[in-house]
């Protein structure tokens, strides 16, 4: 599991101020909260007196945390500032100190974590359609998956799978054989990995044909790893010859994918298009926007990854006892995502002591 990198813990509607929420982010067990002038803290979630759950315990009027076990207050920074079976000083409290703080970035309206030690080496990954009034950004989520966030990850640069799991909705045989165009991120920097599908004169199945009102048209489809916690794809779509003229609609779909452990993650779609102006050409007048008829259609496919998800991570629990996968042209990208993430990985892992 990576932790040196930025996780979503929600968007920033998800957080209301005032509430606890308790949260197991890479393994490691966090509880966050809004505090009342709007800012977010994480700390870890175990209290430092006897590790009782601290979202179980209450927040108090001057803003401090006060564990439900013993009463311990801890503030935002989480240095211990009270607890009732203690007369102390300051300078007291101050010797005892107090729970790990997490840095925290609300930004673009995501809220997000480092989880890694020591310092946040670099800002959280942008994600500005989401709070540009001039979208429309529709959440599907949180729902939290019994698969790897690894799996995931796979799935989303693996569009191979769009006939038969969906094909009920909007897989057709054809996407399977769309050549795909991969970029490496050749500094380690975001986005991490890249795909590219082209489609021309393409017969859309009838849901995503529905959505861009083309039947027969060109398509560019692009999926980024952005990084581990973040996926980003855009999908163009024009009636033949209009990608890049006023013909083309767009939009932006955000996946965040924060692992709780090494078997499951919590998964966020944010479906964001651009607000049409009234009376302008091709505007849908009246109809729901683009962003919530696209979420409201993947509800079913969503769960469909899901369920493909959690029937795959059952299969992991069998020892490989000589099986092996097989894999295929179309699998390069996934092949290419698990290489890097292994390498991430492993640049986590500390180094074993010289023998002797
Ligand atoms: S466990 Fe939290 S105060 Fe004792
Ligand atoms: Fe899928």
């Amino acid at each position: 599991m990576i932790r040196n990198t930025w996780y979503a813990v929600g968007l920033s509607g998800e957080l209301a101020s005032g509430e606890l929420h308790g949260m197991t982010v890479a393994g490691r067990p966090l509880v966050a909260w809004r505090d009342a002038g709007g800012q977010v803290h994480a700390l870890d979630g175990r209290c430092i007196h006897k590790r009782f759950p601290l979202a179980k315990g209450r927040l108090l009027e001057d803003g401090s945390l006060e564990c439900a076990y013993h009463g311990f207050r801890f503030d935002g920074c989480g240095q211990c500032v009270g607890i009732p079976a203690l007369e102390g000083s300051a300078a007291r409290l101050e010797r005892i100190g107090g729970v790990r703080p997490y840095t925290t970035v609300e930004q673009d309206g995501v809220v997000w974590v480092w989880t890694g030690d020591g310092e946040a080496g670099d800002r959280p990954p942008r994600t500005p359609e989401i709070a540009d009034v001039s979208w429309d950004a529709e959440l599907w989520g949180p729902c939290t998956v019994q698969a790897s966030a690894r799996l995931l990850v796979e799935n989303l640069f693996d569009l191979t799978h769009f006939y038969p799991l969906h094909a009920g909705n909007i897989g057709t045989f054809a996407d399977a054989a769309v050549a795909v165009e991969t970029a490496r991120s050749a500094d380690g920097t975001p986005p991490l990995l890249g795909t590219t599908r082209r489609r021309e004169g393409f017969r859309f199945g009838a849901t995503k044909g529905g959505w861009f009102g083309v039947e027969v048209g060109d398509n560019v489809a692009t999926h980024e790893m952005v990084v581990p916690g973040l996926f980003r794809v855009v999908e163009r779509v024009a009636p033949p010859s209009g990608l890049g003229t006023d013909a083309e609609r767009s939009f932006v779909l955000y996946h965040t994918i924060t692992p709780v452990d090494e078997g499951s993650h919590v998964w966020r779609r944010v479906v964001c298009s651009k607000r049409e102006e009234a009376g302008a050409a091709g505007a849908s007048a009246g109809r729901p926007s683009l962003a919530a008829r696209v979420t409201a259609d993947c509800v079913q496919v969503a769960e469909e990854d899901r369920w493909a998800l959690e029937e795959q991570q059952r299969m992991f629990a069998f020892p490989d006892d000589g099986f092996r996968e097989v894999h295929i042209k179309s699998d390069a990208a996934v092949l290419l995502a698990r290489r890097i993430l292994d390498e991430l990985e492993a640049r986590e892992r500390p180094v074993p002591a010289p023998a002797g």
